[in-house]
């Protein structure tokens, strides 16, 4: 067993040099593999709940949920008998389906901007899609991107989405432009505008220059892919004035933060109107999903015609997913009172406290369980004398070692977050019964299966691998 390791992991070892033969560095994306798992990865059997179970028969909190795609935790009771009765009908047809109605009905219950919805695949889908509509609707190739955001993998969103060394950035203005993959052609590039997020005033610099070629701007609410880094109070609200200013479409990409921080994701909790806005792995539970939403003006751009927004795809609406999606969203919306008051209330700060942990409705719980295990961590981290950040709110937050009181964008978060220290804390975690990745990009995530023994839980074990933590 490596030194400082407390689990026996033999089988996953044995798994993952298996799985090498055959799979590109034993995986199926970078992030799962040996880059980010220092002693290789964690092989996973079983989960159930917010607990999951390696192939070793160790148990572990999962406080990483599938990247975020398990509001519900593992095999939720309802969406398991929902899946074998699907399954047993029949799981696709790729043809009209009830369940797509049903699906997309619910969707625009929850999401305020959603006078139609389209479904896709996966996250990247909806992105790529939203671009192509911003594009086809404004008659505008160039689109403005944010350092550090990720959209997924589609070519042109591939531009700084990973960190890199502070000397390599270059000016705030005029930021150094570098793909984050290779086979792309640079070209794909000339289409695309770079800016600092979180900044006011080299937004209105950079729109000053580029506004009125801009098809569109998009942006996440809240940047997840430095690990959970919140806009500046009113910054969200003056992007919409100025996109709508210079004839931009706005596209928030809500696939992360959609149907976790409120039924209506960020753009209900923060009252901004997106143009356009996509989704993911929420509304999926655990199956693969992603949705474009917006005004009917511009998703009818892909009506059949000669001059439509192509989307075709087998899968699109896979009836399976489609019934999984209408469950998870009537789980979410349970017993939900006025909508609109519930938003109000999580952006009061009468839910930012630990004493809400019994409160019935799914989203305060959500919001109150994070809420718990923020400030259990910030307790850990003054009790050790750790020079730790532990920031976001409620569903969703991220671990910083830093000297900083505040990570506000890609800079900072390049040049003054040690992601290695927090690697190796996370390896100890591990070891302690926590399943989280190592990665510091992304960010811990609470489900609705979570309850305030997962977050002591977490409290002892970050509390023990603080010890010796060098
Ligand atoms: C903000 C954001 N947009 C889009 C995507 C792409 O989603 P998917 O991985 O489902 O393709 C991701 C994935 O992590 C994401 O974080």
């Amino acid at each position: 067993m490596p030194a400082g390791q407390t689990r026996n992991r033999t089988r996953s070892r044995q798994w993952f040099e298996r799985a090498q033969q055959s799979l590109v560095e034993g995986v199926n994306s970078p992030s799962r593999g040996a880059t980010v798992y220092s002693s290789g990865p964690i092989v996973l059997e079983r989960g159930q709940g917010s607990h999951v179970w390696d192939a070793d028969g160790n148990e572990y909190v999962d406080f990483m949920m599938s990247f975020g795609a398990l509001i519900h935790g593992h095999a939720h009771p309802v969406l398991v008998k929902t899946v074998s009765q699907a399954m047993a009908e029949g799981s696709h047809f790729a043809a009209a389906t009830s369940a797509e109605v049903e699906a997309a009905e619910r969707f625009r219950h929850m999401v305020p901007s959603a006078e139609a919805v389209r479904f896709t695949n996966t996250g990247s889908e909806a992105t790529m899609l939203a671009l192509r509509l911003a594009r086809a609707h404004t008659g505008r190739s160039k689109f403005l991107k944010f350092e550090g955001h990720y959209h997924g993998w589609y070519d042109p969103y591939l531009l700084n989405a990973h960190s890199h060394p502070p000397d390599q950035l270059g000016p705030l203005e005029n930021p150094a432009r570098i793909p984050d993959s290779d086979g792309i052609p640079l070209s794909t590039f000339d289409d695309v505008v770079l800016a600092p997020w979180n900044d006011v005033t080299a937004l209105e610099h950079l729109l000053k220059r580029h506004g009125h070629e801009l098809a569109a701007v998009i942006t996440e609410p809240i940047m997840a892919n430095m690990g959970c880094i919140l806009p500046r109070d009113g910054y969200l609200q003056r992007l919409r004035e100025l996109t709508r200013d210079y004839g931009a479409l706005l596209i928030l990409d809500e696939v992360v933060t959609g149907f976790r921080y409120a039924p209506g994701g960020c753009q209900e909790y923060y009252g901004v109107q997106p143009d356009l806005s996509t989704f993911g792995k929420a509304l999926g539970a655990g199956f693969p999903v992603g949705a474009v939403a917006g005004p009917r003006s511009i998703l009818d751009r892909m009506r059949w015609n000669e001059n439509m927004v192509l989307h075709y795809g087998t899968f699109n609406g896979h009836r399976l997913t489609m019934k999984v999606v209408a469950a998870n969203l009537d789980l979410l919306g349970l017993n939900l009172p006025g909508k609109d008051q519930l938003s109000k209330d999580l952006r009061g700060k009468d839910l930012h406290g630990t004493d809400k942990l019994s409160a019935e409705n799914t989203y305060r719980n959500l919001h109150a369980v994070g809420n718990a295990a923020i400030a259990g961590l910030r307790e850990v981290f003054r009790r050790r004398q750790r020079k730790a950040l532990v920031q976001g709110f409620g569903p969703m937050f991220q671990i910083y070692f830093t000297e900083r009181d505040a990570i506000h964008d890609y800079r900072d978060y390049c040049k003054y977050v040690d992601t290695k220290l927090y690697s190796r804390f996370v390896h100890r975690l591990l070891d302690r019964g926590v399943y989280m990745t190592p990665s510091n990009g992304l960010h811990w995530i609470i489900s609705t299966a979570h309850t305030e023994a997962d977050v002591q839980a977490l409290v002892d074990a970050a509390d023990r691998a603080c010890s010796g933590l060098s």
